[in-house]
């Protein structure tokens, strides 16, 4: 089978994508002390850029010094962060216009930084730390609606192709769209509408700046997997006004810290038979993209296939398909897939990458264990 549509150009926004493959966000904790792109995040992005990737999102970034989780967290908040994320979009742009995006993310309630509170929509705390996090003023949200658009700002000087803001797997601007974490009842809480208004805001600030040229992306969140959190039915509102709020891009996600379904940890890619064990936000996938229109939905989890992939493509249910833990294992994935070899990724969904995580930096376990046994 030819991969026709897996390896045929799109456009996000203004943006060419030479394929449909993307790196999903990935937190390599990899940067230089404290929060700098240096020689092991160049080397390890470079090596996703020779394996033909065509849209790299970087790992979560911190957009403000609350938002930082540990000294090894890419930061782009100052002058000081960009003469290496300069370094880093030129690299990427020499390999055969690699194109790439970076996430911006703030832990909020779910942050552990020694300076700062946790911020967050309400007070409700987060079991996992035993925080309660502090709750923002209306003014408060507005600065931080600033704080996302000045990051994003930077990010454009820098070279970045597109910008994604990260509103998934609990963190704070997943809070404000969770009736779980929002209890506000200012214009930021309430309704869907009213907890979609940060990324709105967010959204049309950048807009206001640099217009149509910039594009922006969304990792939304389609489900929290807790009681009284984001359903099934309310993650498709979301999506609806925020595909209507004129983003380019969603890759829908769920779970998190405290329902941990973003990473499912399924059986080994060999074995699995069922495509919906795999492709696990596929049948969300399937009920938003009918009235996505011009937002490209951008499909992550699970994917370990390329006749599937393709399949998915070909289908009309996704635009783009998005890899992480296959992309830790095999960087060049892509151009395996591409020169003819279609056997799925090597990954086995063990979550050892998420387990070396906590303390980094990331790298695949099994490999190196399989590597040492070869030896
Ligand atoms: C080690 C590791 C780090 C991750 N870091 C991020 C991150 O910074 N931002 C994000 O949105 N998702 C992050 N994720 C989630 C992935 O982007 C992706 O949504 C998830 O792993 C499912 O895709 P996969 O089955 O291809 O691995 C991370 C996952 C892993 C395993």
């Amino acid at each position: 089978m030819e991969l026709k549509t897996l390896f045929s150009p799109k456009k996000i926004g203004n943006i060419q994508i030479k394929n449909r493959i993307v790196r999903s966000a990935t937190f390599m904790f990899m940067a230089e002390k404290y929060g700098y792109v240096g020689e092991r995040l160049l080397n390890m992005y470079e090596e996703l850029a020779k394996g033909g990737t065509g849209l790299i999102i970087t790992g979560a970034a911190a957009m403000d010094p609350s938002a930082a989780g540990g000294p090894y967290q890419v930061c782009l908040y100052n002058d000081s962060h960009m003469p290496g994320h300069k370094k880093l979009v030129n690299l990427m742009h020499n390999y055969d216009d690699t194109r790439i995006a970076i996430q911006f993310n703030h832990l909020g309630r779910l942050g552990y930084h020694p300076k700062y509170p946790n911020f967050a929509p309400s007070p409700i705390p987060y079991k996992g730390s035993g925080i309660t996090p502090q709750e923002l003023t209306t003014e408060g949200v507005k600065e931080f609606v600033k704080k996302f658009i000045e990051a994003s700002l930077r990010a454009y000087e820098c070279g970045y192709d597109m910008v994604q803001l990260h509103a998934a797997h609990g963190y704070f601007l997943n809070s404000f769209l969770s009736p779980h974490t929002n209890l506000r009842s200012d214009e930021f809480g309430g309704s869907a509408q009213g907890r979609t208004k940060i990324l709105v805001d967010i959204n049309d600030g950048i807009r206001d700046e640099l217009g149509n040229q910039f594009p922006i992306i969304i990792k939304l969140q389609s489900q929290d997997f807790i009681p009284n959190g984001i359903t099934e039915g309310e993650g498709i509102e979301l999506a609806n006004i925020i595909s209507d709020a004129g983003f380019d891009g969603i890759e829908p996600s769920g779970g998190g810290a405290e329902s941990i379904e973003f990473t499912k940890n399924t059986l080994p890619s060999k074995i699995i038979k069922k495509l919906e064990e795999q492709n696990y936000f596929l049948p969300f996938a399937k009920m938003i993209k009918p009235f996505m229109k011009e937002c490209n939905l951008i499909l992550v989890g699970g994917i370990r296939n390329p006749i599937t992939a393709e399949k998915i493509l070909q289908e009309g249910d996704a635009d783009f398909i998005s890899l992480c833990r296959p992309l830790i294992y095999e960087p060049e994935l892509p151009n395996r897939w591409e020169s003819g070899d279609l056997s799925p990724a090597k990954c086995i969904s063990c979550n050892s990458c998420l387990a070396v995580m906590q303390k980094g930096p990331v790298y695949c376990v099994t490999k190196k264990n399989l590597e040492k046994r070869n030896q």
